[in-house]
């Protein structure tokens, strides 16, 4: 079947407190879009790779005239991306150039915690650089880096702090998906702003406790970008980079497309789509084939009205690829016993926050789970059905399996693993969780403002066999 819903609480879309933005086309020109360099390897032999990534402030030039100041990762807005092969083992230096102290986390990434994952016990202070190492372990997969020091990562990831991160394996590389990087494998990081006088951003002017929105849409650091098509089929791995917005994703004409990744990686079944909706932090690839489209057309990616990217299709080779129904086996571990469900309940809205009734609070360890143990988590949003909000739920450290919404099936896109989820007003989501690392890790709402504003908490996943003791940062310490 092919999908034409966008599944999730039509009623809660765009909740906010009477305050939300709509997106609006901007009138400055077209722009090619942006394709975030492939960041080079320091040094790379068979089995390590040696990166350093710096997070710095610059000036991009977003629309005409005034260059707006924005920040990056080797760049002066978003990230070069970097490539992880499952298998190698990563020595990265994390180096800030900023003037004040910044977190660099890897969302998604399957690594310890708290200081590897690089959530808020993890600062790295203006002019200094920390190093980790760690062993990519886990499938292929879209993650991303982004700032993470509490209160102000959404803040920093206003300003741009924002990278991608693909995770490359064996399987998927047999799979028949597109994978030349800018051409017909495309990053497309989705991401709102409101430009004020000389063309700067004003994190502090269009703060919102529920969440900051422009209503302008930048991707990939573009604004009113086109692509150029020169292949029948093009893979896009998009990230809902937002502080707050949710993505109604289609394209003209409801051209269909093909769904093939989460946020975990490649999910078990392709599913064919022709709306789309992403909440913030979650990632979906798709495949779009423009096979039906004559060259010297151009297609166009929406969110709800607004255009969003347009396709130029070119010339190209015709192809003729059918995908596979069954694309990878994932594992889906049995729950072990006499483990309790846990029940985790995101609530309130603006400035009233709360995770399980508490705000977070960095010294405080709300929950532990032993690695290996894979247990039931009852995620329930406690806002009220008919006035709340869509809460993308999120957890650090490792990757879920979603198992049931209000005990219902989940959505058809919700097959793999995800380290995200969109959870409606008045709704509990079942999640399967299993650690594979021991840390502290962080668990939150990932509307930024919602985390910043405390609605997040954090859980010890232990070994017993080898206990270990964590200095935990606190506000009066950062
Ligand atoms: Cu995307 Cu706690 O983070
Ligand atoms: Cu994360
Ligand atoms: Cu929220």
């Amino acid at each position: 079947p092919t999908y034409t819903d966008y599944f999730f609480d039509e009623p809660a879309y765009n909740t906010h407190d009477g305050g939300y933005v709509p997106l609006e086309e901007s009138d400055a020109p077209q722009m090619a879009l942006r394709i975030p360099p492939l960041l080079k390897p320091d040094k790379e032999t068979a089995t390590d790779t040696y990166y350093t990534v710096d997070a710095q402030e610059g000036e991009t030039q977003l629309l005409p005239g005034k260059k707006t100041k924005t920040w990056g990762y080797n760049t002066t807005l978003l990230g070069q991306t970097l490539i992880f092969p499952k298998g190698k083992t990563m020595h990265i230096d994390l180096k800030n150039s900023l003037k004040e102290l910044t977190t660099f986390h890897w969302h998604g990434l399957n690594v310890p915690g708290p200081y590897e994952d690089g959530g808020c016990h993890a600062p790295v202070y203006p002019g200094e650089t920390k190093h980790i190492d760690f062993k990519v372990d886990q499938p292929a997969a879209t993650l991303w880096l982004h700032a993470h020091p509490c209160p102000s990562t959404a803040e920093q990831v206003w300003h741009g702090l924002a990278g991608m991160v693909l995770v490359t394996d064996d399987q998927e590389a047999k799979l028949p998906f597109p994978r030349n990087y800018g051409v017909d494998d495309v990053p497309l990081v989705l991401q709102d702003r409101r430009f004020h006088e000389d063309n700067q951003w004003d994190y502090n002017k269009d703060y919102d406790p529920d969440g900051v929105q422009g209503p302008t849409p930048m991707i990939n650091g573009t604004i009113n970008p086109y692509f150029d098509v020169t292949t029948q089929r093009i893979r896009l791995r998009i990230l809902n980079g937002a502080n707050r917005r949710e993505w109604r994703l289609h394209f003209s004409n409801d051209l269909p497309f093909t769904q093939v990744a989460s946020d975990g990686g490649v999910m078990p079944e392709p599913v064919n789509f022709t709306h789309l909706m992403l909440t913030c932090a979650e990632r979906a690839e798709i495949i779009v084939d423009f096979g039906s489209v004559k060259p010297g057309e151009t297609v166009t990616l929406y969110s709800d009205d607004t255009p969003i990217v347009r396709f130029r299709i070119h010339e190209y080779e015709h192809e003729d690829v059918t995908l596979p129904d069954h694309l990878v086996d994932i594992p889906d571990p049995e729950v072990t016993a006499d483990t309790p469900v846990r029940k985790v309940v995101m609530d309130g809205m603006d400035e009233y926050v709360m995770m399980d009734g508490k705000k977070f609070n960095m010294q405080r360890i709300d929950a532990r789970q032993k690695v290996g143990n894979v247990e039931y988590w009852d995620i329930t949003n406690n806002n009220d059905k008919d006035s709340g909000m869509v809460h993308p739920y999120h957890m650090h450290g490792t990757q879920f399996l979603v198992v049931s919404r209000n005990g219902k099936a989940s959505y058809p896109n919700e097959h793999g693993y995800k380290d995200t989820v969109g959870v409606n007003p008045g709704e509990t989501v079942r999640l399967k969780v299993r650690f594979d690392k021991p840390g502290v890790f962080m668990y939150h709402c990932h509307i930024i403002e919602h985390e910043d504003g405390g609605m997040m908490a954090q859980i010890e996943a232990y070994d017993p066999e080898h206990p270990k003791t964590y200095k935990l940062m606190d506000m009066d310490t950062l």
